[in-house]
């Protein structure tokens, strides 16, 4: 058997939130149904070190309830989740806490408009013991450097800034803990698309020089094909594929990925194509449907998909998927998209 490469593990592990009336009325569109929503169903994943692994899916898939559970905001109904080798405590040491950090997606909520940058960082590294009180200051420069700001920003408040700037002060503080895992929460879906692709090299850059260990979860498969070594696709609860980012482009073994792939807007030689629409409301997480959860959305629906609720297979050496016809599905074509394009 080859070594455990994992630096996080999650075992099946379910969320059910149980509504009370106020909530239900918020939250489902048919608030007699059912006072239980499954927001995640059974979840078996890997984050291996060193690797950024993509999470995408549509809104309300339950990546930010996996997120949340990843880095102990949340607590999961059931499961385990496993760090380095050994079960997480359902309440963590500050340690285990530390070293898992979370990345929002909006960086402005996210820090304290009344603290300098500064003080942010200083607050952190003192609590946390990170470096005596004398150094906390050329820490400081270290971590703004490493996120590509200057020492200027130290003195300035989150609202000098723009939302790049922001985002890079937010990674600053989650690294000045020193982390091993990072959990970034769609940490560039409130960016304009030019700053975007600079947030995204970032994380690339904080992979390659200290070997963070990165979820980074997002809406939209475009934006992680140049950044992620594995992705991992969601759907209502569930992982329903996961692999290699090259080959999950180029062989989609699910057709809820092959939806995702063919509704990202490219440009062909014929003009701009605005992406094809998944089509189908993606259904109620208070009533999942019976057999396969995407059988009501997919055009390779056959009875069989109604019957059997289908778990991750390996479809190929570092490929699985969730689909009881991935042998069957048509060899996959699809325009290739460019990076220009993201
Ligand atoms: N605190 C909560 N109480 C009740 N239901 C919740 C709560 N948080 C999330 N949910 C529900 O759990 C499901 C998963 O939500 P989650 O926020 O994890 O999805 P998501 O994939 O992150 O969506 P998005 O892309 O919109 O951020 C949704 O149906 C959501 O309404
Ligand atoms: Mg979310």
């Amino acid at each position: 058997m080859s070594p455990d490469t994992s630096i996080l593990r999650v075992s099946n592990v379910t969320k059910t939130y149980h509504l009370g009336n106020a909530l239900l009325e918020k939250f489902s569109k048919n608030p007699e149904s059912n006072s239980a929503l499954t927001a995640l169903d059974g979840i078996d994943l890997q984050l291996r070190k060193g690797e950024i692994l993509a999470l995408v899916g549509e809104s309300g898939s339950g990546k930010s309830t996996l997120a949340k559970i990843l880095v102990g905001s949340v607590a999961a109904s059931t499961g385990e989740i496993q760090y380095q080798g050994s079960p997480m405590p359902a309440r963590r040491g500050k340690d285990v806490t530390r070293r898992i950090q979370m990345v929002f997606q909006d960086p402005y909520s996210s820090l304290n408009p009344r603290m300098s940058v500064g003080a942010v960082l200083s607050e952190l590294l003192l609590l946390h013991k990170i470096v005596p009180r004398r150094e906390v200051r050329a820490e400081s420069i270290r971590l703004l450097n490493r996120v590509g700001m200057e020492e200027d920003a130290l003195d300035a408040y989150p609202s000098q800034f723009s939302g790049g700037q922001r985002q890079r002060i937010a990674i600053a503080r989650a690294l000045a803990v020193r982390p091993d895992v990072l959990i970034a929460d769609e940490p560039v879906s409130a960016l304009d698309v030019s700053v975007q692709a600079t947030i995204l090299e970032l994380f690339t850059t904080l992979r390659d020089e200290l070997g963070l260990s990165i979820l980074f979860v997002a809406h939209n498969l475009a934006v992680v094909q140049h950044l992620s070594q594995r992705v991992a696709v969601m759907y209502l609860g569930r992982i329903v594929e996961v692999a290699d980012t090259a080959e999950i482009f180029s062989n989609p073994r699910h057709p809820y990925t092959r939806a995702l792939i063919e509704s990202i807007p490219r440009m062909t030689a014929e003009g701009a194509n605005d992406g094809i629409v998944l089509e189908g409301e993606p259904p109620s997480p208070f009533n999942i449907p019976a057999g396969c959860r995407f059988n009501p959305r997919c055009s390779f629906a056959q009875v069989a998909c109604t019957l059997t609720d289908p778990a991750l297979m390996p479809v190929g050496p570092t490929h699985e998927s969730a689909c009881i016809r991935a042998d069957e599905l048509p060899i996959f074509s699809s325009i290739p998209i460019h990076q220009e394009e993201l």
